[in-house]
This record gives structure tokens, C-alpha cells and sequence, in this order.
């Protein structure tokens, strides 16, 4: 989670682009035309007119149903006649894939990740910390001995590069799935010489992914589409890592079916409601609905949509500038989705600090959003 210190210039930046999300796709699919307000009114209908419009093929077939998002992103006029996969239609598969989680492999590597003094991407243990994401990732896929699965360093211009693994896709063009995560880590009062364990932010959310690569790898996950897991640097630096990779991705017109962001998943507040949050914010409608399926199929916890929990907050409490990785996605117009620990306000409250320690991380809820990575990427990839 990356928290806005009054810079007035990101403040300005967002005020103009929280509002025009949906423009902002339309615009740049559609070359301005300004069927904005009827996408804005009913947000289900957007990618899938979009594209179709792009095609020029009629969109009076296209109804309110999320049975297609797989196949209509795709944006091709055969896959728009054949769209019938429900989008949550693997349990057979999925199910006993889930049984092969790990939470002792998520402690040790949490507990790894917060040994380091700090992970902050200007420090020198910054980058010890990338070089054990790589060396554990590269484990991971050396073990389910798959030579088709790169493990690679994306190197920036601060010393702490960010970790891409690959599985390629059996089609290789159709649009790539991505998870991401960041694994760095900051204390907000003294970033150069602070301790940050940052076991919640966001070692939960890089261990929950290093674990669904595994269970998918073992499980013999082979997509028709490319599947992505990113291991961000310099998340907290102001989202430098994602934006980097995101925007490469863009300049090279990459297609992406969906992003989901993992950034802080283990821990509510005792007493509340254990819930799956989501982000309304920076995040994609059509996606979202998908995510809600499965979390309903292959979660033991109900969601809830952020903005109707909080409907007092301020807007910084609702995370509706650019709080998190999930942002720099969705302002390049990609479909994302960000489900979290808890609503905001009732999630960790030693954020940035050194007291975001392994200690206080609740594994029976956090193994939730593992689960939620695996289905995820099998759903959409597959
Ligand atoms: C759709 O299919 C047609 C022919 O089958 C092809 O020429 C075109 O490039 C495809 N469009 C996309 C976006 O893949
Ligand atoms: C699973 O997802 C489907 C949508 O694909 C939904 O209709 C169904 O109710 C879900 N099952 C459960 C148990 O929630
Ligand atoms: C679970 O993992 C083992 C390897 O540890 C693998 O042989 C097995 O096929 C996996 N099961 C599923 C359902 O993925
Ligand atoms: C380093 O990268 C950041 C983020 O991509 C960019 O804003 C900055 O201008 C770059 N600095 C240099 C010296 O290239
Ligand atoms: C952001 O928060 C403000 C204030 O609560 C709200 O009016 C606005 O609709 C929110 N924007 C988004 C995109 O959620
Ligand atoms: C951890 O989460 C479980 C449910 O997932 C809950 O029963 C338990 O009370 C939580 N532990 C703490 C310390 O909050």
C-alpha cells in the first residue's frame, strides 16, 4: 500500500483521473467516441462494446451477463459468437488443486522476507530481497520441472529490480493474465535507516502469489493464455516498479485480459466481520463481478465492495487515489481487480512501520487469498 504524502502534484494528477476511468478506456479504444455516458450508467457493458465497436461488429448482442468475458476480451468475431464459458467453470480441476496449499511455505518465506532489516528499493538489503524472490520463484518452477517457465529479473533505474515469472500461453497472442504483488517494503518515518519488516505490506501478498505459482505449476497448469506473476520493486516509492513494467507493457501493446493485485492480506480486526474487500477505485466493473464469483466458489468468505462499507470516508480512507499497484494498471485503461484484507479501517494498523511483523498476520485468513490467486489465474488463463 502506498500512502500519498500530500504531494500535490499526484493530487492534481488523480483529481483528473479518478472520474474518467471509463472515459479513459473509451477514448483510447474508440478514438473519442463518446458513448461514455451509457458505458458509465451500466459498467458491465464496457470492454465487450468496446471491442466489438473497435471491430466494428454490431453490439446489440451484447448483453449484461458476465458468461463472457473470457472469450470477448479475446475480441474476435468467432470468439464473440462462441462466448459460452461460464467464467467459473474449473471446480473439478481447481478444487483439489487448493488442497495442496502450503501455509508452512508462506510462514518461511514471510518470515525470510521480514528478516531483512529493510526491503525500502534504495537500501543494499533492497535488493538482497529481490535476489530471494528470484532465487525462490526460480526454485519453484526447477521443481515442478518446468524449462517452459521463465523466471526473470526486470531491472530498473534504482538498484532493486522487480521479478517476472512466465508461463507461456499454448496461444501465445491471446491476451496475458497477470497477479501482482510488491515485495518491497518502507518505514514511512525514516525510509534510508528505519526497520520495515513489512510482513503484511506486503510479504503476505508476495508469499499468497509465490504460493498459487506453486499449487498451479504442481497442479500441471498449461493456459491457452500467457500467465503472469509480477513481484514488484518500489511499490512504496510510489508505485515505481509496476509503473515501469506496466507502461514497457503498454508501449508494446500488450493485451491484457486482467490484472488482480494482492497488497495486504492478512489480518482483520478481532471482533469484525472476516470479509474479502475490493476496491472500487482504478479498478475494472466486469472484472470485479468475475473476481465475486470466485470468491463465492472458491473462498470461505463473503466480499464486500469497499465504497458501500465506507461510505463516511475520507477519500484518502477509501484508497481512491493511486494506493496500490492495481492503479498504474487501471490508468493505462487495463482491467484490474484488487480485492484486500479488510475494509479500510479494520485491515493492519502498523502499516510502515516495525511493528508490521510475521507475528501479527492471521494464516487462516490469508490462505483465502492464495486460493483466490489460483482460481484466478486458472479461470482466466485456461
Ligand atoms: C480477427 O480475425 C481476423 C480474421 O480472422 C483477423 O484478420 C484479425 O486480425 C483478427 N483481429 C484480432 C484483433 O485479432
Ligand atoms: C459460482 O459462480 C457462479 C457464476 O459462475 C455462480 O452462479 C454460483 O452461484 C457460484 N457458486 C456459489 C456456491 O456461489
Ligand atoms: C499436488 O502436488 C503433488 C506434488 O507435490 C502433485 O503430484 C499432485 O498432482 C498435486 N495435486 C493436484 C490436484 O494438483
Ligand atoms: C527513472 O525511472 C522513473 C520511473 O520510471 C522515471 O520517472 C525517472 O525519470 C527515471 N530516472 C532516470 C534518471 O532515468
Ligand atoms: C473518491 O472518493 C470521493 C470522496 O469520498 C468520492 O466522492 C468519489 O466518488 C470517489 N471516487 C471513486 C472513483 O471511487
Ligand atoms: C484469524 O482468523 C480466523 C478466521 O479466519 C479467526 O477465527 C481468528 O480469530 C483470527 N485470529 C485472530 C488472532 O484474529
Amino acid at each position: 500500500m502506498y500512502l500519498l504524502l500530500g504531494s500535490l502534484l499526484t493530487v492534481v494528477l488523480i483529481a483528473n483521473a479518478v472520474p474518467t476511468y471509463y472515459d479513459k478506456i473509451v477514448d483510447s479504444k474508440i478514438n473519442g467516441r463518446s458513448s461514455t455516458s451509457t458505458l458509465k450508467k451500466n459498467p458491465q457493458l464496457d470492454i465487450r462494446k468496446v471491442h466489438a465497436l473497435q471491430q466494428g461488429l454490431p453490439t446489440s448482442n451484447i448483453v449484461a451477463s458476465i458468461t463472457c468475458i473470457k472469450h470477448v476480451v479475446v475480441a474476435n468475431s468467432t470468439k464473440l459468437t462462441s462466448c459460452i464459458d461460464p467464467p467459473v467453470s474449473h471446480q473439478e480441476v481447481i478444487k483439489p488443486m487448493l488442497e495442496n496449499i502450503s501455509v508452512c511455505n508462506m510462514q518461511m518465506q514471510l518470515d525470510h522476507l521480514a528478516g531483512f532489516f529493510t526491503r525500502y528499493y534504495k537500501s543494499p538489503m533492497g535488493l538482497l530481497a529481490s535476489n530471494y524472490v528470484l532465487d525462490i520463484v526460480r526454485g519453484v518452477a526447477g521443481d515442478a520441472s518446468r524449462s517452459d517457465v521463465s523466471v526473470t529479473a526486470f531491472n530498473h533505474n534504482w538498484s532493486q529490480p522487480s521479478i517476472i515469472a512466465r508461463i507461456p500461453g499454448s496461444s501465445p497472442l491471446l491476451p496475458i493474465v497477470i497477479l501482482g504483488a510488491h515485495f518491497d517494503s518502507i518505514n514511512a518515518k525514516d525510509p534510508d535507516n528505519g526497520q520495515a519488516p513489512g510482513a503484511d505490506d506486503d510479504g503476505t501478498g508476495t508469499v499468497n502469489l509465490i504460493e498459487a505459482f506453486r499449487t498451479l505449476l504442481m497442479g500441471g497448469f498449461r493456459p491457452s493464455h500467457p500467465v503472469e506473476f509480477h513481484w514488484y520493486a518500489a511499490e512504496e516509492g510510489g508505485l515505481l516498479g509496476s509503473r515501469d513494467i506496466a507502461t514497457t507493457y503498454k508501449n508494446a501493446n500488450a493485451e491484457v485480459l486482467g490484472y488482480m493485485n494482492l497488497d495486504e492480506t492478512g489480518y482483520f480486526k478481532p471482533g469484525t466481520r472476516e470479509v474479502i474487500a475490493m476496491q472500487p477505485a482504478f479498478t475494472n466493473g466486469e472484472l470485479n463481478v468475475f473476481l465475486q464469483a470466485l470468491i463465492t466458489n472458491y473462498t470461505r468468505l463473503p466480499f464486500v465492495m469497499d465504497i458501500e462499507a465506507s461510505g463516511q470516508a475520507t477519500q484518502v480512507l477509501q484508497c481512491n487515489y493511486t494506493c496500490a499497484d492495481h492503479a498504474t494498471w487501471g490508468l493505462l485503461g487495463y482491467p484490474t481487480t484488487f480485492p484486500y484484507e479488510a475494509m479500510i479501517g479494520y485491515g493492519t494498523r502498523s502499516l510502515h512501520t516495525a511493528e508490521d511483523t510475521p507475528d501479527k498476520v492471521n494464516w487462516t485468513h490469508s490462505v483465502e487469498f492464495t486460493k483466490l490467486a489460483v482460481a484466478f489465474a486458472y479461470e482466466l488463463g485456461i
